[in-house]
């Protein structure tokens, strides 16, 4: 019987099974056959959910890098590693096979070495989507270097609060870099960024829309001149598997991002185990996953879980939008795509548009279609499964944060039945509990509480970068032994796990917990409306009210606005009851989200309540001019 892959549900009962009971020896005969170590384990995992110490493959020596490619090049060396689509469509894409990806994370890694980067030092990498993010991002994986990858939207504030945070080293940037019909002064806005960095010796810049830029003399080096004279072959530095991999920055609900740190081994095993069953993936397949290597989900499946797998993965520059709103669409039908896993965000916006645009393309080569990120609302679901999974295509609706390193609610295609709006069952490693405010765990079914995870699994972050006080208050100790998620779920009557938005958005009014996404998802079902967002403010007498903030399309004529929001309180007094009804409703243009596509809610909290004194770190929004527009047209 295979432990890597799961055939059906009956073989999936069996691991999870397995995976509970003999944890040791189910990811031992994983990790064992799976991967090439230097040295094997002298214990499987050695943990302690008390003080949140985790060390998974204790002892092994490994180089994730020559899993990604030198194993593969003896049998796979002119397949197809990564599909380079640039954001303009009339720009070919390239195809870089492992033999070539060899050569090019060789080159790099030894111009990184040259210019003096050691095993352990951490490189901030702030580039765009172009294969040199990709190279960039391995090369320091190969000599042990820490890599820090700053999303290529982040403002200079950010890319310096980043920077100091770890130490880094250097900094591999590009002269600028494309999204749909801008170009994006990135040079520029880390020339802003560097006075700020003492640590920073050294600015490595990569060539992309070859505009002019300056040049600091002694500290910023075009990259291509040096890739010219490096080797196209270099040795792997030998890491321990507790050895750090990378530190990626995430937002917390206060103050500072947290900079999570992810090592090696246990990284390796389980985002590869993760992206062969999730995604089903089998040899000549062509994964397409659209999210940027700055966030987890393109650490680890656009790059590590792919390339661990020997698979084709693509790595896509531009935007759903550009130039028109089929692009997704067609570049499936190019590069035949048979998995695409995007966000419900982007859905839910395609969604908006017309028809059209999906359906000129049969898209017969897709299989598989995954959503992350947050929660997958009804209408979102259907329109996905239908016109882009063609209804035929398990659609993954697949759970997990920075933190967790891989995916770990999510339905298995063709094991598991998926039903709308849950992430379903856990994959095999995976323990969640759900809790109620006494700390107890909550048991049976149809149950809801607060996610939590019982035993720890290869991937879990092992603290957050230079402050392990933090990470254990953050994620241990709210519920003592536990790591906490922040997150909602809801277990029905078979099992399955509907996750229902961060806990902190659950809204008590008079005495009832109301979860906003609910109740967003009934505005949601209005005709007029396009998005909308629920936050709490003080009320006298019920504690807390709800003031909806509501993006409206086009509304119709005859009609206006007052009689819009008097409907809209009807369908949620009709679907949730009258408790979840609306105080106060504000129609605005925008919503404040971050560049992942999250509302910011700590900000329309704020305005709520009438607080305008400090709305915190707004570094990581999209559209920050849109806080003063709401603020002013607050009712
Ligand atoms: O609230 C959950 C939501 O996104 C959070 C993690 O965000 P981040 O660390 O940025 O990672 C996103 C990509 C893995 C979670 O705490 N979330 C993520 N996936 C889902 C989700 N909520 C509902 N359903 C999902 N599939």
């Amino acid at each position: 019987m295979s432990y890597y892959t799961i055939n059906d549900l009956e073989h999936y009962f069996k691991m999870y099974k397995k995976s509970v009971r003999e944890p040791r020896k189910f990811w031992d005969r994983i990790a064992d056959e799976n991967f090439v170590w230097y040295q094997k384990w002298e214990k499987v995992f050695d943990v302690d959910m008390q003080e949140a110490k985790f060390k998974w493959f204790v002892d092994a020596k490994v180089n994730i890098t020559k899993n990604c490619i030198d194993r593969h090049l003896a049998r796979k060396g002119e397949k197809t590693a990564i599909i380079f689509e640039p954001n303009n469509p009339d720009e070919e894409a390239q195809h870089i096979s492992y033999n070539e990806l060899y050569k090019r994370v060789s080159k790099m890694a030894n111009v990184l070495r040259e210019q003096g980067v050691k095993k352990g030092d951490r490189v901030c990498i702030y580039l765009p989507m172009i294969p040199d993010l990709a190279v960039a991002v391995l090369a320091c994986a190969r000599i042990g270097a820490i890599h820090s990858v700053v999303f290529a939207g982040f403002s200079a504030g950010a890319l310096e609060a980043r920077v100091n945070d770890c130490g880094a080293k250097m900094v591999i940037t590009s002269d600028g870099g494309y999204r749909g019909d801008k170009t994006i002064n990135l040079k520029g806005i880390v020339d802003e960024a560097m006075p700020k960095c003492p640590s920073i010796e050294k600015v490595l810049v990569a060539k992309r829309t070859n505009s002019d830029v300056p040049m600091q003399e002694g500290r910023d080096f075009w990259l291509q001149p040096l890739l010219d004279k490096a080797l196209d072959n270099s040795v792997a530095e030998i890491m321990d598997s507790e050895d750090p991999l990378f530190i990626l920055y995430t937002s917390g609900s206060t103050g500072k991002p947290k900079g999570m740190l992810h090592t090696t081994g246990g990284y390796m095993v389980y985002t590869a185990y993760t992206f062969k069953n999730v995604f089903n993936y089998q040899d000549e397949d062509i994964f397409w996953c659209t999210a940027d290597i700055g966030w987890i989900t393109g650490h680890s499946y656009i790059l590590y879980g792919p390339l661990l797998n020997g698979a084709t993965t693509v790595l896509f520059e531009g935007v759903p939008s550009y130039p028109d709103f089929s692009r997704f669409w067609e570049v499936i039908e190019k590069h035949k795509v048979t998995q695409f896993y995007t966000a419900p965000t982007a859905i839910r916006s395609l969604s908006k548009e017309s028809l059209e645009y999906v359906q000129k393309f049969p898209l017969r080569s897709l299989k598989v279609i995954g959503s992350v990120g947050e929660p997958i609302n009804e209408e979102a679901w259907h329109w996905y499964n239908d016109h882009v999974g063609g209804k035929r295509c398990p659609l993954v609706d697949t759970w997990w944060q920075t933190e967790t390193g891989g995916i770990m609610i999510s339905p298995i295609p063709f094991v598991t039945p998926t039903k709308p709006t849950y992430a379903s069952l856990p994959l095999p490693g995976i323990q969640p509990v759900l809790m109620d405010e006494l700390r107890n765990e909550i048991e049976g079914n149809q149950v809801t509480g607060s996610l939590c995870i019982k035993f720890p699994w290869p991937s879990i972050a092992r603290t957050i970068w230079g402050d392990h006080q933090r990470y254990k208050e953050t994620y241990f100790t709210a519920f003592p032994g536990k790591y906490f998620t922040g997150d909602g779920a809801l277990r029905d009557e078979v099992g399955y796990y509907r996750i229902t938005g961060r806990v902190d958005d659950v809204v008590i009014v008079s005495g009832h917990n109301l979860g906003t996404a609910p109740i967003e998802d009934a505005i949601n079902e209005h005709p007029a409306v396009a998005e909308s967002a629920i936050v709490g403010f003080p009320h006298d007498i019920k504690g807390n009210a709800l003031y909806g903030f509501i993006i409206l399309k086009e509304i119709g004529e005859g009609r206006d606005r007052a009689n819009v929001a008097k409907e809209i309180n009807q369908l949620i007094s009709d679907q949730i009851g009258p408790i979840a009804k609306l105080d106060k409703i504000q129609f605005v243009s925008g919503l404040p989200k971050t560049r992942s596509g999250k509302i910011m809610r700590r900000i329309l909290r704020k305005i709520a309540e009438g607080d305008f004194s400090n709305f915190g770190d707004t570094s990581t929004l999209l559209n920050p001019e849109i806080i003063d527009q709401i603020k002013n047209e607050r009712v």
